[in-house]
C-alpha cells in the first residue's frame, strides 16, 4: 500500500554564501492541517530556508517536494497552492489597498471577488483603509496588508517569516485565531516566528535553528 506523501517535503537542504555555510542538511514535512514553526537566533538561516523552500532562493543542494512532486515555483498549479508571505514584501506605490487584494484574487481566478476581498479586508482590519495607497499606511497597516495577500487567494500551504511583525496585541490575538482557523481548514502552514505566544499556540512541531 502506498502512503500518501506529505504536503512538504524539504530533505538536505543546503544553502552557501561564499565560505558561509547558511542551512546545513535541513530536513522538514509539514502535513496538511499542521502548523511548524521554524525558531532560532538571529542570522540562523530562518528566512533562508524559507526563501530556498518558496523558491525565491535557489539552495546549493537538496529536495523541496509538495504532495511528493518536486516543486517548481513556474508551475500555476504550484503558485496556486503557495500563499508566501516573506519580511521584504512590497507594494506598487500607485494601488491602493483593495486594488491590490482584487488584483490577486483576480488573477487566482476566485469567485465572488468582491465578497472575498470584502471578508479578507474586514478580517484584517483594514476595511477603513481600503482606498489607501500603501506608502500612507502605517507600518503595522502594511504588515496587515501582506497578510491579506496570502488570504485573498486559493491555498493549501503557507509560508511565513515572522507575521507578527509589527502587529498590536489584538492584531497577535487575532493572528493565531486565524492560523488556527486555516489549520482547522486543511491548510498546512510553514512560519519563522521569534514571538514565543504565537508558536505556542500555533504550531504542532518547533525545530529550532542553531546560530551560525
Ligand atoms: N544573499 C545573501 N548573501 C550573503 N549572505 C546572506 C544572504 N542572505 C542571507 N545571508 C546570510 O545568511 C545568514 C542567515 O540569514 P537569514 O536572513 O536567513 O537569518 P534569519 O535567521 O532569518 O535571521 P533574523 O532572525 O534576523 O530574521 C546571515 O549571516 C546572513 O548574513
Ligand atoms: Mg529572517
Amino acid at each position: 500500500m502506498s502512503q500518501t506523501p506529505p504536503l512538504l517535503r524539504v530533505r538536505g537542504l543546503h544553502r552557501r554564501f561564499g565560505d558561509l555555510d547558511v542551512i546545513v542538511d535541513l530536513d522538514l514535512e509539514v502535513d496538511a492541517g499542521r502548523a511548524l514553526a521554524i525558531t532560532g537566533p538571529n542570522g540562523s538561516g530562518k528566512s533562508t530556508a524559507l526563501r530556498c523552500i518558496a523558491g525565491s532562493d535557489e539552495p546549493t543542494a537538496g529536495t523541496v517536494e509538495l504532495d511528493g512532486k518536486t516543486l517548481d515555483e513556474r508551475s500555476p498549479a504550484v503558485r496556486r497552492d503557495l500563499a508566501v508571505v516573506l519580511d521584504d514584501m512590497s507594494f506598487f506605490p500607485d494601488l491602493s489597498v483593495v486594488e491590490h487584494l482584487d488584483l490577486l484574487a483576480r488573477a487566482h481566478s476566485i469567485e465572488d471577488i468582491e465578497g472575498v476581498v470584502d471578508a479578507v479586508l474586514t478580517d484584517v482590519g483594514l476595511l477603513g483603509q481600503a482606498g489607501r495607497l500603501p506608502g500612507t499606511l502605517s507600518s503595522g497597516q502594511r504588515r496587515r496588508l501582506a497578510l491579506a495577500t496570502a488570504f485573498v487567494r486559493p491555498r493549501r500551504l503557507l509560508i511565513l517569516d515572522e507575521p507578527e511583525q509589527r502587529l498590536d496585541s489584538a492584531g497577535l490575538t487575532w493572528l493565531a485565531e486565524r492560523l488556527n482557523a486555516e489549520k482547522r481548514d486543511g491548510l498546512g502552514i510553514l512560519l519563522v516566528s521569534h514571538d514565543a505566544a504565537l508558536v505556542e499556540s500555533v504550531a504542532d512541531d518547533v525545530l529550532a535553528l542553531e546560530p551560525r
